[in-house]
């Protein structure tokens, strides 16, 4: 097969953790027989400073015309000063917004022998395993009327969702419970927000449609708390864009590390893959960034945009064995001697 990708390295450690995912392509698509294109464009901070704005339509234009895009990550300190729309998280708004990729996979799983190594006792981290379902282009992120007034000291959002948009992202995390555990969580505040009693209706009428999905409703403060006392009892939880960035940060801690989760972002038409960690610039250049979420991003995005579940397979798979191995990059403790990004990227790719 032809796999034609396009790659955005992006801001911070991204280029870095893109070069270590794209070893572990070419040893893949060496190990199945698939022939790779790629090419690689500019956003965020790194469109900024080669004088474009964070989402050049040519970058747009490269990514809708391929059916994946990989994404390093988006932000650049440099650039806090500027509006909101022309800062690099603009950038990435716009290209979600650009390519309708309103479903955001974000899955969390404790890999075996992590279980000692993240802030959570082991055992309340040991056997979790879930999906958050996040609604990507709606809600406070794009809703309008928004603004700062400065001279009038008060600046407001709009948090705006159409039953359309609540039906949609139901439908693909009811599907994704489907082939799970069967059991959804929808996470609301519906004891104070319009738009999340509208929220708990549209899933409730979903529902009707998947008799065989149990569904739970909860309110996104109670599930923050759940989240990290009993991890194990979700399986997928569906949520509006604003909840869902803030959960899916606080799921990293049941993994351990934020750098090792993946993302997968769908619509329609072509997919964005992306870590669910940002930029970093703390660490960027140091070659100390952890590429395994990127690398589990590579995997979905073979599964999802290309059919190639074998491959997502082995890529998953060869993460949990350098894993077990005893791999280490620095941001999972307790763990030496500590490897950099390019090598962890090296010892997933030789075991294709
Ligand atoms: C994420 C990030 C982005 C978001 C930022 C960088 C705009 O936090 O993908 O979770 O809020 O969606
Ligand atoms: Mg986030």
């Amino acid at each position: 097969m032809k796999l034609n990708i396009a790659l955005i390295p992006g801001d911070g450690v991204g280029p870095e953790v893109v070069a270590a995912a794209c070893d572990v392509l070419d040893a893949v698509a060496r190990r199945f027989g698939h022939a790779v294109e790629t090419t690689t464009q500019l956003m965020g901070g790194a469109a900024l400073r080669a004088g474009k704005p964070a989402l050049p339509p040519e970058t747009l234009a490269a990514c809708q015309a391929v059916p994946a895009t990989l994404l390093g990550a988006v932000g650049d300190p440099a650039f806090d000063h500027l509006p909101s729309k022309e800062r690099p998280e603009g950038g990435l708004l716009a290209i979600r917004k650009g390519l309708g990729v309103f479903a955001n996979l974000r899955p969390t799983r404790i890999w075996p022998g992590l279980e000692e190594t993240g802030p959570l006792k082991a055992d309340i981290a040991r056997g979790a395993d879930l999906l958050i379902v996040r609604e990507l282009t709606g809600g406070l992120y794009f809703g309008e009327p928004r603004q700062i007034d400065r001279q009038a000291g008060e600046a407001f959002n709009t948090m705006r969702y159409s039953v359309a948009e609540i039906d949609r992202i139901s439908r693909v995390a009811f599907d994704a419970a489907r082939k799970r555990r069967k059991h959804l969580t929808s996470v609301d505040k519906a004891n104070v927000l319009e738009t999340s009693q509208l929220w708990r209706a549209v899933v409730n009428d979903v529902a009707k449609d998947y008799p065989d999905v149990a569904v739970q409703h909860m309110y996104v403060d109670s599930c923050a708390m759940a989240l990290v006392t009993h991890p194990t009892r979700f399986d997928v939880i569906l949520t509006e864009n604003l909840f869902g960035d803030i959960l899916s940060d606080e799921a990293a801690v049941i993994a351990g590390s934020i750098g090792l989760l993946p993302s997968a972002s769908l619509g329609a038409g072509p997919g964005l893959y992306e870590p669910v960690h940002g930029s970093a610039p703390d660490i960027a250049g140091q070659d100390k960034a952890n590429p395994l979420g990127t690398i589990a991003s590579l995997a979905m995005l073979l599964r999802y945009s290309f059919g190639l579940q074998a491959e997502a397979d082995r890529i998953d798979a060869a993460i949990g064995e350098t894993l077990a191995a005893g791999d280490r990059t620095a941001d999972l403790p307790g763990s030496s001697p500590v490897i950099g990004c390019r090598e962890m990227g090296r010892r997933v790719a030789v075991r294709m």
